[in-house]
């Protein structure tokens, strides 16, 4: 049986029609004599309606069928379905296939816990809302393809068995069969790759690129993923970051239909750490880091008085509601965020109350009051300490209340590029230095020269679009001075036989006339997320991986045989 055309197509200036229909059953219903059916098919549901007189064989939920009809009129419309005004009533029905009782209800609303879902995906994909949110990531990808093409980006695949590139996670690596004891490593991106097609002169490159990543999976991270990948020769950071505003403006009006107004706000990394408290901050809503140092500097309290830095929060209203519980929990949290614990105050007739407001002169506490803003029944945090463990703390305590207190409204979208990162970080244990993105990031020309005084001071000509909260995609322009290259490797403690083992063909390859370039990577599963409006980067993978990095409906990883361990030249280790 042939179908005629997709469920959803058909609407009430079709009654009369003859159709045929294909699709799983979603659900039957027995009335009198007459046979309901939910007929489910990728564009969504139409009721079916068998009278009396047709043959109808053994149907359940979840058989494939075909069906021939004409489309009537519905008596009683059903406004939660699109073809609701309508149904099909149905001369002729044959069963493609059968089906077992499903183990997980297949509807947007199903109670399956997610390894369940996981470990039966093909049935979970049935749900009309994953359907949804793979359609909507084809339609990213396919913004991407037309975008990049229509602006002159050509796109070529890079190698997956490759060696190691510097991303700063675990590889996952490979072993190789030819060469015994030899490994490839999956690439984390393609970033050395797509370095090389500029010295190959390709201009401007994009590639939807496979990336794997064995670091600790979070509610956006997955082993594999996929960049968005680009890379162009003799352009500024200007002139990128405009195309890729671009893009970005082409895929939230034909995925959602939003318009996106450009160019987008561009933040210092400073101002989003020390404001935000977050190198991704989300500005849909308030709740700002306020430095109150100074007026708690002379305080009685240790905590505050030899502490590198002390801020707060101020949150507006929630004093009544703020228990000792939640207080307790607070402390928790803080803990989890970094923090030695956090101070919380509750304004309440021009004055603070809280454990701690004991250490706090009646001075100190109307400054503190008047620094914030804050007003009677609004409650201030106060975290002390090491700068970036404050920042950092406060700014998740910060994001958590602005989601928990309903701050952030849904389907709101607020993009901005964070620039000017610093181009090293200091590890806290020895003081040595570590790419805060990757070793090839140029300096900005202003503080270039701080490379050969105090490399802490360089800033990068690194951007990152954040995307309510999240790293949607990150980039830079690259160093492609030789010299430049070299100090920096030194800085970051590389030796040559480091540098020559690690990427010696990269770096050779710069000796051949290099232009001046830069790039960007987008995560299309974050992307996708955003769009979609979920918080689970699994809604927008076909087949993802759990947070154990494993895949319970092939449970890979998997031992090998033996043989192939032979193969491999490898010996397991009990
Ligand atoms: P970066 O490491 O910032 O940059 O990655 C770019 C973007 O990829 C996404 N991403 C991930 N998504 C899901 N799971 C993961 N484990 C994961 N890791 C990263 C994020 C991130 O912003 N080569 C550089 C790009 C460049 O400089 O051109 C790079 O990979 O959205």
């Amino acid at each position: 049986m042939e179908r005629s055309c997709y469920n959803t197509e058909l609407s009430f200036k079709d009654v009369g029609k003859e159709v045929s229909l294909v699709g799983w059953v979603a659900k039957r219903r027995n009335l009198g004599g007459l046979l309901f059916i939910d007929l489910r098919d990728r564009s969504g549901i139409i009721q079916l309606v068998v009278n009396e007189g047709v043959e109808v064989p053994d149907i359940r939920n979840e058989y494939v069928i075909g069906i021939k009809g004409k489309v009537q009129k519905k008596e009683v419309p059903n406004k939660n379905l699109k073809t609701g005004e309508i149904e099909v009533s149905v001369s002729k029905i044959e069963v493609f296939s059968k089906a077992k009782t499903t183990p997980l209800i297949i509807a947007d609303e199903t109670d399956a816990l997610e390894d369940v879902r996981l470990k039966y995906r093909y049935l979970d994909l049935r749900r009309p809302c994953l359907q949804a949110n793979l359609i909507k990531r084809a339609k990213i990808v396919k913004c991407a393809h037309q975008y990049f093409d229509e602006n002159g980006f050509i796109e070529v695949e890079t190698p997956c068995l490759t060696l190691s590139t510097p991303e700063g996670a675990r590889d996952y690596i490979v072993p190789s069969r030819v060469s015994n004891g030899s490994f490839y490593a999956l690439p984390q991106s393609p970033q050395l790759f797509k370095q090389l097609l500029m010295i190959g002169g390709m201009e401007r490159y994009y590639q939807i690129a496979r990336c794997f990543r064995d670091e600790d999976l979070r509610q956006d991270r997955q082993p594999e993923f996929t960049q968005i990948d680009l890379e162009m020769s003799f352009l500024d950071q200007d002139q990128i970051l405009t195309i890729m505003e671009g893009f970005l403006k082409k895929v939230f009006k034909e995925t959602i239909n939003v318009d996106i107004k450009t160019p987008l706000r561009r933040m210092d990394y400073s101002e989003a750490v020390n404001v935000y408290g977050s190198d991704k901050p989300d500005t849909r809503f308030g709740l700002h880091l306020i430095d109150v140092k100074e007026i708690l500097s002379n305080s009685v309290f240790n905590g505050y008085k030899e502490a590198e830095m002390v801020k707060a929060i101020c949150v507006p209203g929630i004093a009544e509601q703020t228990s000792r519980k939640i207080i307790d929990n607070l402390n928790l949290e803080a803990k989890k965020f970094g923090l030695g614990g956090i101070g919380v105050y509750k304004v309440k007739e021009g004055m603070l109350e809280g454990s701690l407001v004991k250490f706090l002169s009646e001075s100190q506490q109307k400054e503190l009051i008047k620094k914030c803003e804050a007003n009677n029944g609004d409650v201030l945090l106060v975290a002390s300490g090491k700068a970036d463990r404050v920042n950092f703390g406060l700014g998740a305590l910060r994001s958590q209340y602005g989601h928990e207190l309903g701050y952030v409204k849904p389907n709101t979208y607020d993009l901005l590029w964070v620039v000017n990162f610093p181009l090293f970080e200091k590890d806290i244990h020895d003081g040595s230095y570590k790419a805060l993105h990757h070793p090839f990031t140029r300096p900005t020309p202003e503080t270039a020269q701080y490379l050969y005084s105090d490399p802490s001071k360089v800033l990068s000509a690194a951007y990152d679009i954040v995307i309510n909260g999240y790293e949607a995609g990150g980039g830079s322009l690259r160093i492609y001075d030789q010299d430049m290259q070299k100090k920096v490797f030194e800085i970051l403690g590389f030796s040559q036989e480091d540098i020559m083992r690690k990427f010696g063909y990269f770096v050779s390859a710069f000796e051949y006339g290099t232009p001046p370039h830069g790039g960007i990577a987008f995560g299309l599963e974050r992307l996708s997320m955003i769009i979609c409006g979920t918080d689970n980067i699994r809604d927008v993978i076909a087949f993802p991986k759990n947070l154990k990095a494993a895949c319970p409906m092939s449970s890979a990883p998997q031992p090998v045989d033996d043989a192939q361990l032979i193969d491999l030249g490898i010996q397991i280790k009990k």
